[in-house]
């Protein structure tokens, strides 16, 4: 049997935790072929309902999962990683913003970028989910400059999906025929879900649904998503998370044979992004965490506009926590 990968999961007590870490070990990020261990990180009061974790997954009798590593330090969770899942953080509350947590999380991404660069595994593969999740994978990644920083990346995939799925209710069509639904720039309300370079089976979106919805309505839906689900639910999307969580990942290592998918990576100066920013592109994943931003692709005014908005957000971000890079 193939040698296991060593998958390090932070806020592994925490509601997305509690989704992933079992998807994880049954298969569903990593093949069914390729067995796991899973070092879960938490805070020290959490150590508790860490184990109450740990001897669930026990409980499952998982064919793949090959070893439980539980602990409050980075050094020891993130030792020899393959994959690290960073998702330990607070969350925001209603009427709140999520750059309004980046003071109160961001620091903790200054020790954990350390740890990575210091015993993570060679080819270690980074996923930044806790949020602002494209600051937070900034400062990571600033803090592990030993380490090559496109194997830093930052979760967009939610939003995605979750516009994936609106074209595909509105039109009546399947979620698997939605193509190129690009999110860009920041994981945040001024985010740019570009549907009108979006396809459904081989029509432009535009030709299918009106502008003014895609504009108006569709926008701000996606924008807004996060807000709607913690107004509605009283807590933060957590399986749906999980599951972008394990799309990004697995696109990442199996490769998209030519899909356009949307991740926050480090610009290299793309699109006029300034360089290093973790910035939402359209990139094709050739596996083993590889990938390449997707040149060429054009915005009417309506989108070169909101694209500016949503840098100036991120610079605006970057400003505020200069002092953790
Ligand atoms: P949660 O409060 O249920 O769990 C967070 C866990 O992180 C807790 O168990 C806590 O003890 C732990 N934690 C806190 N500081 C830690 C540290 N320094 N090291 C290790 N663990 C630590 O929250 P959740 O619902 O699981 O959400 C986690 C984060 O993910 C939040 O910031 C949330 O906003 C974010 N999120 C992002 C997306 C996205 O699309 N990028 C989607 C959903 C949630
Ligand atoms: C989401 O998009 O659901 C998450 O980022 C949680 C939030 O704060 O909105």
């Amino acid at each position: 049997m193939t040698d296991p990968i060593r998958v390090a999961v932070t806020g592994a007590a925490g509601n997305i935790g509690y989704s992933l870490l079992f998807r994880i070990a049954a298969g569903e990020c990593f093949g069914p072929d390729q067995p796991v261990i899973l070092q879960m990180l938490e805070i020290p009061p959490a150590m508790g309902a860490l184990e109450g974790v740990a001897m669930e997954l026990d409980d499952c009798a998982f064919p793949l999962l090959k070893g439980l590593v539980l602990g409050d330090d980075p050094e020891v969770s993130f030792k020899d990683a393959n994959q690290i899942f960073l998702v330990g953080s607070k969350p925001r509350g209603p009427g709140m913003e999520r750059k309004d947590l980046i003071r109160e999380n961001g620091p903790i991404f200054v020790g954990q970028g350390k740890a990575i660069e210091k015993v993570a595994a060679s080819d270690v593969f980074v996923l930044t989910v806790g949020n602002p999740c494209n600051t937070n994978g900034w400062i990571a990644m600033n803090n592990a400059k030993g380490v090559p920083r496109e194997r830093f990346t930052a979760m967009t995939r939610l939003d995605q999906n979750r516009a994936v799925a609106q074209l595909a209710d509105k039109t009546g069509r399947d979620t698997t025929e939605v193509s190129d639904m690009i999110i860009w720039g920041n994981h945040s309300a001024t985010q740019f879900p570009d549907s009108l370079n979006a396809r459904i089976g081989s029509e432009r979106v535009p030709d299918l649904i009106d502008a003014a919805w895609l504009r108006g309505e569709f926008l701000e839906t996606i924008q807004q998503r996060g807000a709607a689900i913690i107004k509605a639910r009283g807590q933060s999307s957590a399986a749906s998370a999980a599951c972008a969580a394990m799309d990004h990942v697995r696109d990442a290592w199996s490769g998209t044979g030519g899909r356009s998918v949307s991740m926050g990576v480090p610009s290299n100066g793309a699109y006029g992004v300034p360089d290093g920013i973790m910035f939402s592109f359209a990139c094709r994943c050739s596996g083993k965490g590889a990938y390449e931003i997707v040149e060429g692709v054009e915005f009417d005014d309506f989108g070169a506009d909101k694209f500016a908005k949503t840098l100036e957000e991120l610079k605006s971000e970057a400003a505020v926590v200069q002092d953790l890079v």
